[in-house]
C-alpha cells in the first residue's frame, strides 16, 4: 500500500487488534439480520472486514481491510481478502452486488470519501451497521465513562449523514441480545463484570484507547455493595435491548454528496 493507505498501516488496529479474535466473534443473531438485509445479492464486498465475523458463507464474498494484524487473524477458509482502505477501494464500477460495513465507518479517516466508494462499486445494496450518536447509550456511557458517549458522538456518523450516500433508505434497529457473542462496547450491557475483565476491554476499541480506567473502580463496588442492581437491577430480566445499534441499508445513491 502506498499514499493515504500507508498512512492508516500504524493506526489503530495495528495497535489494538492482536487479539481481537478472543472477544469478537460473529453473533448469529446479528448475522441473520445482516444477511437479510443482503436480499438476493450474490457477490458482496465487505468493507472494513476486520477478521471475518459476518461474512456470509453462501455468497461470494471479497473482504477488505488495511491491518496486517487483523488480516492475519482471518481463518484459513475465510473469502479472499484485500489489503485496502474504504476510501480508496481496489474495484471497478458497480463490481459487486452489494457492500457491506460492520462496525467500522466511524474508524474510516475520510468517511465520506469511503461511503462514495460504497456506492460506486456496489451495483444494488448498501448495508451498514453502526451506532446511532442521537441515542442515549447505556448505563456504562452514561453513568461511568461519559467520555466514551463524548467520544462515540463526535466520531460515529449520524445517521441522516449516512441516509445522503443512499436511495431508498431504512433504518433498522438492532436490539443487542443479553448474551451477544460479539464483544462490542454495548455487548454486555447485562453482563456488567464482564467490563472488569482487561481481555474484554482489550476487543473494545474504546477501552483499548482510554487513559483513565478509574471509573472501573467505582463499577466494581457498585457491583459488590448492590448499588448497581438497585439502579439497573430490571434490566437483568431483558432479553434484548435497544442501545442504539441500527442498520442503515438501500440502494447506492447516484447523487452521493
Ligand atoms: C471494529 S472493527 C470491525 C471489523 C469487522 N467488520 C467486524 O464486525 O468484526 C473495525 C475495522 O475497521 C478497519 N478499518 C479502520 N480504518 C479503515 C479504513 N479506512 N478502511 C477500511 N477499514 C478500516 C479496522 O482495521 C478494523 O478491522
Amino acid at each position: 500500500m502506498d499514499g493515504p493507505e500507508k498512512k492508516y498501516v500504524l493506526s489503530t488496529y495495528d495497535r489494538i487488534g492482536a487479539d481481537y479474535k478472543q472477544t469478537r466473534r460473529e453473533d448469529t443473531r446479528l448475522a441473520r439480520l445482516i444477511a437479510r438485509e443482503l436480499r438476493e445479492a450474490r457477490t458482496v464486498v465487505n468493507v472494513g472486514a476486520g477478521t471475518g465475523s459476518y461474512e456470509p458463507a453462501d455468497r461470494f464474498v471479497v473482504a477488505v481491510e488495511p491491518s496486517d494484524v487483523m488480516l492475519q487473524q482471518r481463518p484459513p477458509k475465510a473469502s479472499p481478502a484485500a489489503q485496502a482502505i474504504a476510501e480508496r477501494l481496489p474495484f471497478r464500477d458497480e463490481a459487486f452486488d452489494a457492500a457491506m460495513a460492520v462496525l467500522t465507518v466511524h474508524h474510516w479517516n475520510d468517511q465520506d470519501a469511503g461511503l462514495r466508494e460504497l456506492s460506486r462499486v456496489a451495483r444494488d445494496r448498501i448495508v451498514l451497521l453502526t451506532w446511532d450518536p442521537s441515542h442515549e447509550g447505556f448505563w456504562l456511557m452514561r453513568d461511568y465513562f461519559p467520555q466514551f458517549l463524548e467520544a462515540d458522538r463526535q466520531r460515529l456518523p449520524p445517521v441522516e449523514r449516512l441516509l445522503n450516500f443512499l436511495a431508498d433508505a431504512q433504518v433498522i434497529t438492532v436490539p443487542i441480545p443479553h448474551d451477544c457473542a460479539d464483544g462490542f462496547l454495548g455487548a454486555y450491557w447485562r453482563r456488567p463484570r464482564a467490563y472488569l475483565n482487561p481481555e474484554v476491554r482489550s476487543g473494545i476499541s474504546s477501552f483499548a484507547t482510554c487513559r483513565d480506567l478509574s471509573p472501573l473502580q467505582r463499577l466494581e463496588e457498585h457491583l459488590d455493595t448492590g448499588e448497581w442492581q438497585r439502579r439497573y437491577g430490571e434490566l437483568l430480566e431483558a432479553e434484548a435491548l435497544d442501545i442504539g445499534y441500527r442498520l442503515v441499508v438501500g440502494r447506492p445513491s447516484s447523487g452521493c454528496p
